[in-house]
């Protein structure tokens, strides 16, 4: 399929999908938002891919935001609409079943931190710059930044940014632990595909059951947690991948992963 502003990308079981509106920042409008709900749900189905890396075109930006000319014409009717939207978009990525990771190349500022957010993984580049712009707009995050960014770095930190619209250099990410690590600009997608290739190396069945656990960690009480743990670690013993795995280890070679 064609896409208008992405790009897709693929190295063997890694494809990458980049934003592709560098004009604009890669800003995130109407059509961009449902290309990516199409893209990730053809990728969800799509056996061949194994991990996802997001990330902007062009060195400046990975998304600097939802577009600002569509907020603009907002009222209080097409907001809720319009938030949902993203949301729902967001969480279809949160809970992907194979693991994306973002490539922050630049600014991801508003919708563009919250979409970094909702990845399982955040890499940046030493130029990214994140933020939660929207009070100089006079509004709030719409797309899960008050959520996500709130239980990623704290309250007292994420209020502080949400307050001020302050922007967070790369090194204070690192720091607060909003990105994984730092690379330089040119190195970072190369860096990034080398992370999702070591992923995508690994018995797929353990990945995805590994998703399901993490995500359950914000739904659900510790002992419930706890529970569903036991329950997809039940059903990893059930694969193909776990008698290869473990069989792998007693006779002290590489084990071939099926993914079954
Ligand atoms: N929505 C729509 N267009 C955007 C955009 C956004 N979120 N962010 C950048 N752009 C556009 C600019 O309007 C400009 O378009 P133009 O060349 O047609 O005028 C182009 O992208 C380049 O941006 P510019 O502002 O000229 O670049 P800069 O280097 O001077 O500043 C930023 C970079 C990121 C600091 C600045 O673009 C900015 O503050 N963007 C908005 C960030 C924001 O508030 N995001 C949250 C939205 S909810």
């Amino acid at each position: 399929m064609n896409y208008q502003t992405l790009l897709l990308e693929k190295k063997e079981n890694v494809t990458i999908v980049k934003i592709n509106r560098p004009d604009k920042l890669n800003a995130l409008n109407a059509v961009t938002l449902d290309e990516l709900k199409q893209v990730f749900i053809s990728l969800r189905n799509d056996e061949s891919v194994s991990v996802i890396i997001l990330t902007g075109s062009g060195e400046k930006a990975f998304v600097a935001g939802a577009d600002i000319s569509e907020i603009n014409k907002l009222d209080m009717i097409s907001a809720k609409a319009f938030a949902e939207k993203g949301q729902e978009i967001f969480y279809s990525i949160e809970n992907m079943n194979k693991p994306v990771i973002a490539a922050v190349n630049g600014f991801a500022l508003g919708g563009g931190c919250e979409l970094a957010l909702s990845c399982h993984i955040r890499l940046a580049s030493d130029n990214a710059k994140f933020g939660q712009p929207e009070v100089n707009l006079g509004i709030i995050p719409g797309y899960g930044g008050t959520q996500r960014l709130t239980r990623l770095i704290n309250s007292g930190r994420s209020a502080e940014y949400i307050f001020t619209g302050d922007m967070i250099d790369a090194n204070e990410a690192l720091r607060i632990g909003l990105v994984n690590r730092i690379y330089p600009q040119q190195e970072l997608l190369d860096k990034t595909i080398e992370l999702a290739k070591k992923i995508s190396s690994k018995g797929q069945q353990a990945i995805r059951l590994t998703l399901k656990a993490i995500n359950m960690v914000d739904q659900v009480s510790d002992t419930e947690g706890q529970k569903y743990e036991a329950s997809l670690f039940a059903i990893c013993c059930g694969t193909e991948d776990f008698k290869e795995g473990t069989s792998a280890f007693l006779e002290k070679r590489k084990p071939n992963f099926k993914n079954r």
